[in-house]
């Protein structure tokens, strides 16, 4: 049986649309809440193969998505580069800042491969019980988003540390993003080894650059992860996802050679299938809050997204990641309503 997401990646419309979630395995689903509290810890979750590969097929197991994408976080690169990451509870990730070029000298010269090596684990063990009409999707953070934790230590409204950081000390900030560049190929190589069949690279933060910014400092470290990726794993699928990217989308389509690129729901329809899908598949674009809401929004806003994108190759998701306060009610009357059933 083929996967319906790598059809469309090929560039083939599939009716009805495939469709996954970003964040489909988390804090919504109690199964999930109830592992999490087992573990007792977000990192002992994800760098345990057993309970990473179970949390991975919960939301599969529901509701049947067509991805199941391997469950970690973008920020186990820093914390592989010697940068130990913290989740507190209800707080989000915690690192040591790295204020200036002079503390990056804190960091190792490239990841220790060993930290990973449950991640990988993770992969072929998900792999060997998914269905093969299921696609597994790996990931990473692009270089901007993950520079911007390392920098600030934790998330912050407009990554005001990390845009400071690169005007004031673009060389230092420069070798940061290559260093990122070279650990997050290594890092998606190695999913791909062990059996993702496409990996989606998240640039959440995208949409804090200025148009030259967003070209030095998104399009290009992209584009050399896309290159390396594919020098070693020639035809290696890849979504790009530069979130909040809005009229630069057509130029990073243009620039970065990705099989899709994944849409935020701020952006304009009409410019992506002029300028976007007229290229590549696409892939979202559904508000995460009109799943929250659910009844008749949601039932508009669904068909919205239907009839702008699923006459040409398209992929059924959120804008970003599902919310914890999300009812599953909403999810599957969502999904019967893409499915057409
Ligand atoms: O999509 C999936 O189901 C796969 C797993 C996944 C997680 N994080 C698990 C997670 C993926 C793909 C990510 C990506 C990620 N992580 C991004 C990029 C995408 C995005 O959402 O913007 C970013 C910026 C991070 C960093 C991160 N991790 C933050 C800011 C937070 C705190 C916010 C929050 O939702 O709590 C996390 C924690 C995190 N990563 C959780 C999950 C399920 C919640 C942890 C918990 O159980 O308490």
């Amino acid at each position: 049986m083929s996967k319906s997401i790598i059809e469309v990646l090929d560039g083939s419309r599939q009716s009805p649309p495939p469709v996954w979630l970003m964040r489909q395995a988390g804090r919504y689903l109690p199964e999930y809440r109830a592992l999490r509290a087992k573990a007792g810890d977000f990192l002992n979750l994800l760098f345990t193969p057993e309970h990473a590969v179970e949390v991975t097929l919960q939301p599969i197991r529901r509701f049947g998505f067509d991805a199941a994408i391997l469950f970690s976080d973008i920020l186990v690169i820093p914390h592989a580069l010697g940068q130990p990451v913290r989740f507190a509870a209800g707080e989000g990730p915690r690192l040591e800042p790295l204020p200036n070029g002079e503390a990056l000298k804190r960091l190792a010269s490239e990841v220790d491969q060993a930290v990973l090596a449950p991640i990988y684990e993770t992969v072929r063990g998900v792999k060997a019980k998914l269905d093969p009409g299921t696609a597994l999707l790996g990931f990473c953070g692009a270089p901007w988003t993950v520079a911007s934790y390392m920098i600030a230590g934790q998330g912050t409204p407009d990554q005001a540390p990390a845009r400071l950081f690169a005007y004031r000390e673009p060389a230092a900030f420069g070798a940061l993003l290559d260093l990122l560049v070279t650990a997050s190929a290594a890092y998606l190589v190695r999913q791909l080894q062990a059996g993702a069949d496409a990996v989606q690279i998240f640039d959440t933060w995208a949409g804090v650059l200025s148009p030259e910014e967003f070209a030095r400092w998104c399009i290009k470290p992209t584009q050399a992860i896309v290159a390396k990726v594919r020098a070693q794993i020639s035809g290696a699928k890849v979504i790009g996802f530069p979130r909040g990217a809005g009229t630069l989308l057509p130029r990073y389509v243009e620039e970065v050679p990705v099989n899709a690129v994944g849409l935020d729901w701020t952006v304009e329809r009409g410019l992506v299938r002029a300028r976007v899908q007229s290229r590549v598949a696409v892939q979202g674009n559904l508000d995460p809050l009109v799943l929250v809401a659910g009844g008749p929004a949601l039932e508009r806003a669904v068909d919205a997204v239907l009839e702008a994108f699923v006459d040409r190759p398209f992929i059924f998701n959120l804008g970003h990641g599902i919310v914890p306060e999300t009812p599953i009610a909403h999810v599957e009357a969502m999904l019967k309503r893409v499915r057409g059933k």
